[in-house]
Order: structure tokens, then sequence, then C-alpha cells
């Protein structure tokens, strides 16, 4: 009997910017594998890009954790428990609760903030430079700015970071107690439906007021409003930080790719810099989960209904088909057809955002920290490899 390999797979020692070596290896040998997950259930892994891109635009492939066979490889949470908005939903619900908040994120919307994300970043290097060194980047910026952009989108009160970070990090942690995340849920699931009702009574200018409006005309039940509330604060900000710290170390770790985009002042580098990490650090490494509800072929193998399917998007982005050289970080290249956001109905919502943000980040940090390099040797850092969203638990360094 031929064992398994189990999935997430390890990486190798000292390569922390790289998909596990297996990966790679599977990759190779074959469009589709079959992994063990931890409560022993044996999905097929899908590693090629043409057909991880083919899967997740298939209306045969459903995101919806409830349905047997779903891969997650944990104990099921509760059915009629809090749920994380339309995220593991499928359509036509998934759409018309997307539908609410794709307007908030059209590009020009987006681009309307980037002085307003200017200046929080502007102002949080001020407190750098003024504040004392070493510092742990993540703490003192690459977790409040992206925190500090969503809760204005939203119009969450920044004041109660502590507590939504917090329940944050326990939700996508693998390694949580099920009964810790489903408290998690519970707890931030309350915070919207508290703030929704202070929306619904004093409306203001933000995304939370205006999914209180359709509350208002019944076009939303308030729980699917507070419900895609969580899903925006929790999807706004983790992502995006971890994308800040990560890149930041991978771009002290090639110090030439640091100087060509610290050297340049053309937006049009800072922005395939952006879309050069988004697909060389991949940071929601754990695959996105599916299950298929009709029999379908991939890669030239049959997939019955109910047989579960994890498509590793962290070695699509790697696959020598799609990118030239995939393994070097190569600001210059055109990487903009990455998977970093997922692909098909469930592509990330939040991705104009995320990329006005790492623009507005990437394009000012190194320039105003010149110096800016570790405070200490790089095989001390911790890297997150027990969560959903892969990245660094702290950053120290100075400038
Ligand atoms: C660098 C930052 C980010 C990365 C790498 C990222 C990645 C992803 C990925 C891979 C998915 C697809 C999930 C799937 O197919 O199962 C996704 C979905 C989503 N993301 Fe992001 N994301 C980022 C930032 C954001 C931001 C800033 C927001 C805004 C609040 C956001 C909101 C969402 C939402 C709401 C979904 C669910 C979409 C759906 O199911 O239709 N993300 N993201």
């Amino acid at each position: 009997m031929t064992v398994l390999p189990e999935f997430p797979l390890p990486r190798a020692a000292g390569c922390p910017f790289d998909p596990p070596p297996a990966l790679r290896e599977m990759q190779q040998a074959g469009p589709l594998a079959r992994v063990r997950l931890a409560d022993g259930s044996t999905p097929w892994l899908v590693t090629r890009y043409d057909d991880q891109r083919a899967v997740l635009a298939d209306s045969r492939v459903s995101a919806d954790i409830e349905r047997p066979g779903y891969p997650l490889g944990a104990p099921r949470p509760p059915s009629g428990g809090p749920k994380i908005g339309f995220i593991l939903m499928d359509d036509p619900e998934h759409a018309r609760l997307r539908r609410m908040v794709t307007g908030s994120f059209a590009v020009k919307r987006v681009e309307a903030m980037r002085p307003a994300v200017q200046r929080i970043v502007d102002e949080r290097i001020d407190q750098l430079l003024a504040g004392p060194r070493p510092v742990d980047l993540v703490e003192a910026f690459a977790l409040p700015v992206p925190s500090l952009v969503i809760c204005d989108l939203l119009g969450v009160p920044y004041t109660d970071h502590d507590f939504f970070q917090q329940n944050s990090r326990t939700i996508i942690r693998r390694t949580a107690l099920p009964a810790d995340r489903t408290a998690a849920m519970q707890a931030l699931n309350l915070y919207l439906d508290d703030l929704m009702g202070r929306k619904l009574a004093e409306p203001a200018d933000d995304l939370l007021s205006q999914l209180a409006g359709r509350v208002h005309n019944g076009e939303l039940t308030r729980q699917d409003a507070a419900q895609i509330g969580v899903l925006l604060l929790i999807a706004g900000h983790e992502t995006t930080a971890n994308m800040i710290a990560l890149g930041t170390l991978a771009l002290l770790e090639n110090p030439a790719q640091l100087k060509v985009l610290r050297d340049s002042d053309d937006p049009r580098l800072v922005a395939s810099a952006v879309e050069e990490l988004l697909r060389y650090l991949h940071i929601t490494h754990n695959g996105r989960r599916r299950v298929a509800i009709e029999d379908l072929e991939v890669g030239g193998q049959l997939i019955r209904a109910g047989e579960g399917l994890i498509v590793a998007n962290d070695i699509g982005n790697r696959d020598p088909s799609a990118f030239e050289d995939p393994d070097r970080l190569d600001l210059a290249r055109n990487a903009r057809h990455h998977v970093a956001f997922g692909f098909g109905v469930h592509q990330c919502v939040g991705q104009p955002l995320a990329r006005m943000e790492l623009q507005v980040v990437y394009g000012t940090l190194y320039r105003r920290l010149p110096d800016l390099r570790l405070a200490v040797d790089a095989d001390r850092i911790s890297f997150k490899h027990d969560g959903a969203v892969y990245g660094v638990y702290e950053l120290p360094v100075t400038f």
C-alpha cells in the first residue's frame, strides 16, 4: 500500500520563500496526486497552473464547506454556527452577497483612497523614525497599516484593533482548537452585529453603513450583513499585513532587487514588483479547497462527484509553463497572471485594494528608510507554518 504524503507539506529548512519541495516533485510527476489530511481523508491535489485555473473556473466544483467530501481536514464547524461571509458558499447565493460589496472595491473607488493610504503609511513611518530601534516591523507597521485602512473603509473603530486582530489570528491558525476557533468566530460575529445595529441607527459614510442600508431595504438580513463584515475585516488586514512583512524580508534577502525598487521612480516598476512578490511569496499557502459536485476530468484524471480537491496555487505560481525561471524573484517581470488572488468566481474581491496598499507601502518604505536592515540573523526569524496565511511572526529591523 502506498503511503500518501500528509498535506500541508513541510517547506525545506533554509528556504522560507519557496513552496514545499514535495509540491514541485508532484507537479513534475503528473497533474494530480492524492494527499492525506489530518482527518484521514485523501483529496486530490492540483499542482499545475492551467489545471488550477480550469478547476477554479468550473461550476461543477463547490466551495461549500458543509458539503460532504469538502477537504477541510479537521472537525467540521457546527452546522448553523457563525459563518465567514460568502467565501465558503456557492452561486447563486454567493454571487448575490458578493455583489453587495464589489462596488466598494472597484479600481476607481480604490484609487480615490490612495492619498489617504499614503498619509497612513507616511505617518507610521514618521513614528518609526521617531521611535526606538530596533523595532518589530510587524507590530509597528505591517499590521497597523492595513488594519487602519480596512477600519476606515468599513467604519470599524481602530481602537478595537487588539480585539479583532487576536480573534482573526485564532480563526486562521490551523492548529487552533476547534472550540477556540468557534468562540473567536462568535466573538467577531457579535461584534459586527452590534456595529451593524449602530450603523442602522446612525448611518455614516462607510461600507458597513451601506450594508445597513441594504438591511433596511430588506435586500440583506442583519446576520448576513454582519457575516460579510467579519469576512472583510479578517481578509482586509491579515493577508496584506503578511505580504508587507514577508515581502520586506524577501527584499532584504535579495538586496539587488531591493535596490532596483528603491532606485526607481517609475510607478510601473512598483506595480510590477507588487505582482511579482504576490506570485513569488503566495501567502495563502494551504490551497483553495473545493469538492466536486459532478464527475469531471482534470488533467486527464476522472474526479468523481463527492471527491475533494485542493488547488495548490503556491506551486501553480512557480509552474515553469506559466512563468519563466519561476523560482527567481524578478521584480521587472510581468507576473500579473499569477494566481495569488485565486481564480474564478471566488477570486479575491479586495484585490484592487490590496494592490494599491502594497504599491504605496513598497513604493514608500524603502525610500524613506534606505538603510532598513534586519536587527537579528535571518535564521532567527520564525515563520507562520501553522496558519492559513503564511508570513513572519515578528520582523526585528533597524535603520
Ligand atoms: C495581499 C492581500 C490578499 C491576498 C493574497 C488575498 C488572497 C485571496 C484569495 C486567494 C482568495 C480566494 C479564496 C478562494 O478561492 O477560496 C481571496 C478571496 C477573498 N478576499 Fe482576498 N486577499 C488579499 C487581500 C484582501 C483584501 C484587502 C480584502 C478586502 C477586504 C479581501 C477580501 C476577500 C474576500 C471578501 C474574498 C472572498 C471572495 C469570494 O469568495 O467571492 N482580500 N483572497
